[in-house]
């Protein structure tokens, strides 16, 4: 069943003729855009696994906001957000990042945004303060090449996410474990193709996604699809099919928009899509099910020209738990010494590892069961220069991280990371590969679902 729909449906184009032929007839469909926005006078200037957890709702943590209403949701929120750009040494073409102010209510989950091919960061700009409004910590960027595929989209997403959880200034604000993605049609993508490698992200949304490489039955996340009823760059067919083929356990949403072309979320702020897009980032990043009652079934499908979805979309997935592991304790193993010397750590002291290429620090961490788990290890590195590490589990590398300067020896920071942990006993290793050895380390908190 599944399978004839999708030889029937339109499939995404696979060889490098397709690709190309797709890519030409987008820039195509691109330029009637423009040509057509300049001559209105508009002008572009300016899953089973998500289910319902009672515990987890009725005392919701997460929740942020006053309770919503049907017109509350077609306009922004009631948080009041700043924004910063980001330096170009933080690794992102133009990178913003957008905030609520208020830090009285702990922390936010975050998400990253990514346009389309050769899509500006300016056309979606306005959706970064609209977002932060409700109560999120938003990245809005541009693809490192204004040509990048789906693929490369994805891995910068993750990057983005990484960055603005582990270095930005507001890392602070952001809960690093309720994190999302969204873009733009080759940018959706890479939202789609960003949350098939990282399960552990709470939500994906792909607006009129071009998706070239991502396998949707095996996607976990839960997925909203946003399609145009008169694009035929990215068509509603196209965009159904990748819906469809989404698994059931998966929560997911299609979403048509009445008579919008390929250019819906670009340049004009559209209240049609953000009262559809912030309700499932609410439901999935913050577990708010106050947004549950938007979607499921559709309360208000003014400027809608097709819906289907999961009902009910319910948050409230398995409850993460967190386990600390000192570095001074038994059964961690530290080539170097126990210290106590520099403040700030928890436990009874830090493992400072030998100056030597492979003085190791390593643990041995506990999970219930296989799947993803999050790594945040804390560290303090006095020196001017990163300690660059590969980080083995049960034996293999799976990671590269450097550990860059904390300013003092005293001054703690974490650095997060996502690997892959079976079920029973796992060893993580951190081997510095400089002479310099491995940073302090403090702790190893692991967070698994
Ligand atoms: C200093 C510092 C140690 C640290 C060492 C290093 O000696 O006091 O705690 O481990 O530098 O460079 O690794």
């Amino acid at each position: 069943m599944r399978r004839s729909e999708a030889r029937t449906g339109r499939t995404a184009p696979r060889t490098a003729r397709q690709v190309l032929r797709w890519l030409a007839s987008l820039l195509a469909s691109l330029l009637g855009l423009v040509l057509l926005t300049a001559l209105a006078g508009a002008g572009p200037a300016p899953a089973a696994e998500h289910r319902r957890d009672p515990a987890v709702i009725a005392d919701n943590p997460y929740q942020r906001g006053p309770d919503p209403t049907r017109e509350s949701i077609t306009k922004p929120g009631t948080f009041a957000t700043a924004s910063m750009t980001l330096p170009a040494d933080a690794g992102f073409r133009k990178g913003v990042v957008y905030y609520p102010t208020d830090t009285g209510q702990g922390t936010f989950g975050a998400i990253a945004f990514v346009p389309g091919y050769n899509g500006s960061w300016a056309a979606l700009e306005w959706t970064g303060p609209w977002l932060a409004s409700y109560g999120f910590v938003v990245m809005g960027f541009e693809a490192t090449d204004p040509t990048d595929g789906d693929t490369p989209r994805g891995t910068q997403l993750l990057a983005a996410l990484d960055y603005v959880t582990q270095r930005s200034a507001v890392r602070d604000r952001i809960d690093p474990h309720r994190t999302a993605v969204v873009g733009h049609s080759m940018g959706g993508g890479g939202a789609l193709s960003a949350a098939s490698k990282r399960p552990s992200l709470k939500a994906a949304v792909g607006l009129a996604p071009a998706v070239f490489s991502t396998d949707m039955t095996t996607m976990r996340v839960p997925s909203m699809l946003m399609a145009g009823q008169r694009d035929t760059t990215v068509t509603p067919s196209y965009t159904k099919n990748f819906y469809r083929q989404i698994p059931a356990s998966t929560e997911k949403a299609y979403v048509e928009l009445t008579g919008a072309g390929h250019g819906f979320p670009s340049w004009t702020p559209n209240p049609v899509m953000m009262s559809k897009v912030v309700p499932w980032f609410k439901i999935f990043v913050d577990n708010d099910d106050r947004y549950s009652t938007f979607l499921c079934p559709l309360m208000d499908s003014t400027g809608i020209s097709g819906y289907q979805s999961t009902c009910p979309l319910l948050p409230g997935g398995p409850t993460p738990t967190t386990n600390r592991y000192e570095a001074e304790s038994a059964p961690a193993v530290c080539t170097g010494t126990i210290d106590s010397n520099h403040t700030g750590y928890t436990g009874t002291g830090f493992c400072n590892g030998d100056s030597a290429v492979g003085a190791q620090a390593e643990f041995s961490v506990d999970a219930a069961t296989a799947g993803t788990a999050t790594l945040a290890l804390r560290f303090a590195n006095g020196t001017t220069t990163a300690r660059p590490t590969s980080v083995a589990v049960n034996g293999s590398t799976v990671q590269t991280p450097s550990f860059e300067g904390t300013g003092a020896w005293s001054t703690w920071a974490t650095k997060t990371l996502t690997v892959a942990l079976k079920a029973g006993t796992n060893t993580i290793r951190f081997d510095p590969t400089s002479p310099a050895g491995l940073p302090n380390i403090d702790h190893l908190d692991v967070t698994t679902a």
